[in-house]
């Protein structure tokens, strides 16, 4: 719940891993039975923590896309519902352009003012993306990864280690005690590929590796961590602050669940530091996914409406589960 551009009110997140932690990653069927399950009352629980009552909503911003159909629908008609009875506009937004938007919230921890134009790198468990950001509706592709997302490369190396899931933070509180020196892995596309990424190749390393030796324990646990989530960080300061170099831009903002990572943001910082280049990434409960980025991203555009006195009219608007931000940037050899 906003009550302005950047004042948060309420954020209520409503976790499901425990609905998919035994099948070792998200289950789109049971994705949106949860979604069906949760909405109402995780609704409920915003106003309340907000102080508000259903009456004081003036516009309701949903997440068009990207994502899994099923689970997008539930908000969408949701949604629908509640502007339709409030008579209110409906503001879509896109995924993306939420975790991009979400360092302007303010919270207890302060808030961040990205002067345009930076380089945004969305790195979560579905995306790994590279964007030029001109204005927050003027961005380009710079590069994404090319099979694995960043994330979904930490999610099944845990799965290998027998980690459960997600597996992020797990393989990040393991790595902070271990030896990145001691447990070398290949940085994937470093010097090659323009600005795209590859993660499925340091997955299937650390793979090969637990089905040659067996799965670690101990301290060699925690340095298979530390060397992997060394490569990864790696690869993603390298290659954001490359583009920010490249364009000369000044500013990095990181973001998405993967930006939580203890060593992706202190070696982007070394990294953008050897530049001057400055890094702005989210509190880590604003890098994961939450509604309060997507509120952030419809501001503008909610505020615009109200303004103009428009009233309910979003009945035809449909979820799109494939949905680029920007154009794709182009593969060199593809
Ligand atoms: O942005 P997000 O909440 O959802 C998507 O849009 O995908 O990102 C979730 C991803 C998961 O793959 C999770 O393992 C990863 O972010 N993640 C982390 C950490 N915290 C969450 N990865 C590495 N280190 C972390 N501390
Ligand atoms: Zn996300």
């Amino acid at each position: 719940m906003l009550t302005g551009p950047r004042t948060l009110r309420a954020s209520v997140v409503h976790s499901q891993f425990d609905v998919h932690e035994r099948y070792g990653g998200v289950v789109p069927e049971l994705a949106s039975r949860a979604h069906i399950l949760a909405i109402d009352s995780a609704a409920s629980a915003t106003l309340a923590e907000a102080g508000m009552g259903w009456g004081d909503v003036d516009a309701v911003a949903v997440t068009q896309g990207p994502g899994l159909k099923g689970s997008l629908l539930v908000g969408i008609e949701y949604a629908k519902g509640v502007a339709a009875a409030l008579d209110v506009p409906l503001v879509p937004a896109h995924h993306l352009a939420g975790h991009l938007r979400a360092p302007w919230l303010e919270t207890s921890a302060g808030f961040a003012e990205p002067r345009y134009p930076f380089v945004g790198l969305v790195v979560s468990g579905g995306h790994t993306s590279l964007y030029r950001c001109d204005g927050p509706d003027d961005v380009s592709e710079l590069g994404r990864t090319l099979d694995d997302a960043a994330g979904e490369a930490f999610d099944k190396v845990a799965k290998v280690l027998g980690l459960g899931y997600p597996g992020g933070p797990r393989v990040d509180q393991l790595a902070r005690e271990g030896d990145a020196s001691a447990f070398w892995v290949p940085r994937p596309m470093i010097n090659k590929g323009g600005f795209h990424f590859s993660f499925s190749g340091v997955k299937t390393f650390i793979a090969q590796h637990v089905e040659r030796e067996g799965v670690p324990s101990g301290s060699a646990l925690r340095d298979v961590c530390a060397g992997f989530q060394e490569a990864v960080a790696e690869v993603l300061a390298v290659k954001a602050v490359r583009a920010a170099r490249r364009g000369g831009l000044e500013t990095v903002v990181v973001t998405g669940g993967v930006a939580c990572n203890s060593r992706v943001r202190s070696r982007m910082q070394e990294e953008a530091g050897r530049y001057g280049i400055e890094v702005v990434v989210p509190p880590p409960a604003l890098c994961t996914d939450n509604a309060a980025m997507i509120g952030a991203a419809a501001y503008a555009a909610a505020a615009r409406a109200v303004e103009a006195g428009a009233r309910f009219d979003g009945a035809s608007l449909d979820a799109r589960a494939t949905w680029p931000l920007a154009p794709p940037a182009p593969v060199a050899g593809a």
